[in-house]
């Protein structure tokens, strides 16, 4: 596990936005897993940035994102669908046939879970996986309880979770209690884990993921697993981590140590 700590939502978004770019250079084809949320929006607006203003190239690129809510379709305002086009996608020359969200209007949810895992495999797998970490220390909507072993499904979304996405909604009352979503078994497969977090909101779940025991109390605790995670956190939302100043002093002495 990496961990990258620095003092603002800015830096850690930027940072982050240039292990994609270094990505998609060196593989033009590349794969990418995307998440939703408040959190990747910097990371997003900085690889536009890069599309706009270095000539960051998305044409060969296939994505994938995470989950998507039971009953929204993709022109719904609160959709991923919508909220994928609208931040990231219509500002970049991704070729829409290459973005893949799940659908939340299938009308056979089983099938279609096992049709994204095999389109997932059949594009290689995904090279780097983005991810944000709910308030109960969620990845995707693998909320407290899923399986750690779990694949592409229809979750019930926790009362937390909803009362956390209320805001985007304009009664809390609609608020989809069902999404389907990616697994943690099938996030576990990405190449990459690259992981933002940002604020204080954030502390616990983040200290319970990184330096708390493996547990599918908390599902993002599962990438102590994964050989390359990646945590782009900032201050506020590092604040919990007992061994903060470690992870500093090992980014700070990276650039001297040797390649092994
Ligand atoms: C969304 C997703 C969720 C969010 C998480 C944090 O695609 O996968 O796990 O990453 O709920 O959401 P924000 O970033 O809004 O705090």
């Amino acid at each position: 596990m990496e961990v990258i700590i620095m003092d603002t939502y800015e830096e850690i978004s930027a940072a982050a936005a240039r292990v994609i770019a270094d990505l998609v250079h060196n593989k033009p084809d590349a794969v990418l897993g995307l998440a939703t949320g408040s959190t990747p929006l910097g990371l997003y607006k900085e690889l536009i940035r890069m599309h706009k203003k270095e000539g960051l190239n998305f044409s060969k690129v296939t994505t994938f994102n995470l989950d998507e809510y039971v009953g929204l379709t993709p022109d719904h305002p609160q959709s991923y669908h919508y909220f994928m086009n609208e931040n990231l996608f219509k500002h970049i020359n991704v070729q829409p046939q290459n973005t893949h969200v799940p659908s939340g209007t299938t009308d056979d949810f089983f099938s279609f879970c096992e049709w994204y895992e095999d389109k997932i495999e059949e594009f290689g797998g995904i090279d780097i996986q983005v991810l944000g970490i709910g308030g109960d220390g969620h990845i995707a909507f693998n909320e407290p309880g899923s399986s750690l072993a779990s694949r592409t499904r229809v979750k019930t979304l926790a009362k937390q979770t909803i009362d956390d996405n209320a805001r985007f909604f304009s009664r809390a009352e609609d608020v989809p209690v069902y999404a389907i979503t990616m697994g943690v078994g099938t996030i576990l497969e990405a190449e990459i884990c690259l992981l933002v977090a940002n604020g204080k909101g954030k502390a616990d779940a983040v200290a319970a993921a990184i330096e708390g025991p493996v547990s599918a109390a908390c599902t993002a605790s599962a990438l102590q697993l994964h050989p390359q995670a990646m945590y782009f956190i900032d201050e506020a939302a590092a604040s919990k981590l007992k061994m903060r100043d470690y992870y500093k002093w090992i980014q700070e002495k990276k650039p001297d140590a040797p390649n092994c």
